[in-house]
């Protein structure tokens, strides 16, 4: 039998996200605050004859298999930078909501740069990792590592938050998704409207209470900090997203923010039980179309047994 490895890797949600000036490149200087939650992707990498992408699950249809997959660019580049790859299989068991605002493709791309590397034996060339990563897009890094962390530039500058605690979270996941480039562009077109210009705004900091909330794990304070300076414009787009924040507020959460551009909306909860009672609230009233619980925060991309072996 062929050998293959197995990564599983999970979403994330921005508890704070600062959009900062729009640079030369295109992309926006950030200053967020990522935190990896338990829904995941699994990816299992195998060499193959050509380079090839499978995605199974209900929303696999939404992915695109062909040569611009960020899974496969992601393996190709690596197997570039090391000059030791050669083509793989790489099939993606999806369970991160597509183009959701949750970092799911660039959970894939981190996922096969790490399964890539057991098969490469490259294991101890975790620099090429993160290279490839940061070269690919803004939230791959994060996904290799997990847990909650800073980020900085365009999303790829990552420095550890030493928090406690463990944080349960209800998202509301809408059935179609919200296209990353096009929020940003809103987000501008918001500030020039305001008579601001987007290249010049200095980049907002997540505030001191967040940072001291995530210090002692304190939920209740860091559901009253979270804050995402795309929502207003996901809520241009997407105006429900709004009614939907505002009837988990007041269903119980203790906080609430659209996830990174959205349209998933992230609801803080007090416990387990609290997570249950949001979840049905949100469900039975009709206020999402579906959801998910998930707790926060878990490890980055990382190796797990493949059960077809
Ligand atoms: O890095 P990623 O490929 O996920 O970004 C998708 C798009 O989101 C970029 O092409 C850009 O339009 C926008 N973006 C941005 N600034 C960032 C991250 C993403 O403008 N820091």
């Amino acid at each position: 039998m062929t050998p293959s490895v197995r990564v599983r890797v999970p979403a994330k949600v921005n508890l704070d996200l600062g959009v900062g000036p729009l640079r030369a490149d295109g992309y926006h200087e950030l200053s967020t605050v990522f935190h990896a939650v338990s829904l995941y992707d699994d990816v299992t990498v195998s060499a193959a004859p050509e380079w090839e992408v499978v995605v199974r699950g209900p929303e696999a249809h939404k992915v695109p298999v062909g040569s611009d997959n960020l899974a496969r660019r992601a393996a190709e580049l690596l197997a570039d930078l090391s000059g030791t790859g050669s083509p793989v299989r790489i099939v993606i068991d999806k369970d991160i909501p597509v183009a959701g605002g949750m970092a799911g493709g660039s959970a894939d791309a981190a996922a096969t740069l790490v399964a890539c590397s057991v098969l490469w034996d490259l294991e101890a060339e975790r620099d090429l990792l993160d290279e490839a990563a940061a070269q690919l897009g803004s939230d791959i890094n994060f996904a290799l590592v997990g847990g909650t962390a800073m980020g900085s530039s365009r999303g790829e500058l990552l420095a550890p938050v030493l928090g406690r605690g463990r944080y349960h979270w209800v998202l509301a996941l809408a059935d179609e998704g919200l296209s990353t480039p096009l929020v940003f562009a809103e987000c501008d077109r918001l500030r020039r409207a305001e008579g601001l210009d987007p290249m010049t705004i200095p980049t907002p900091g997540p505030s001191s209470e967040m940072m001291s909330a995530l210090r002692s794990g304190d939920a209740v304070a860091l559901g009253r900090c979270l804050r995402n300076d795309l929502e207003v414009p996901a809520f241009h787009l997407r105006p429900e997203l709004s009614d939907l924040l505002d009837a988990g507020l007041e269903y119980g959460a203790l906080g609430g923010v659209v996830s990174g551009s959205g349209p998933t909306v992230a609801f803080l909860v007090d416990g387990a039980e609290g997570q249950l009672d949001l979840a049905v609230a949100l469900t039975a009233s009709r206020a999402a179309d579906d959801v998910r619980r998930a707790t926060g925060p878990v490890h980055g991309a990382h190796v797990v047994p493949d059960p077809a072996l």
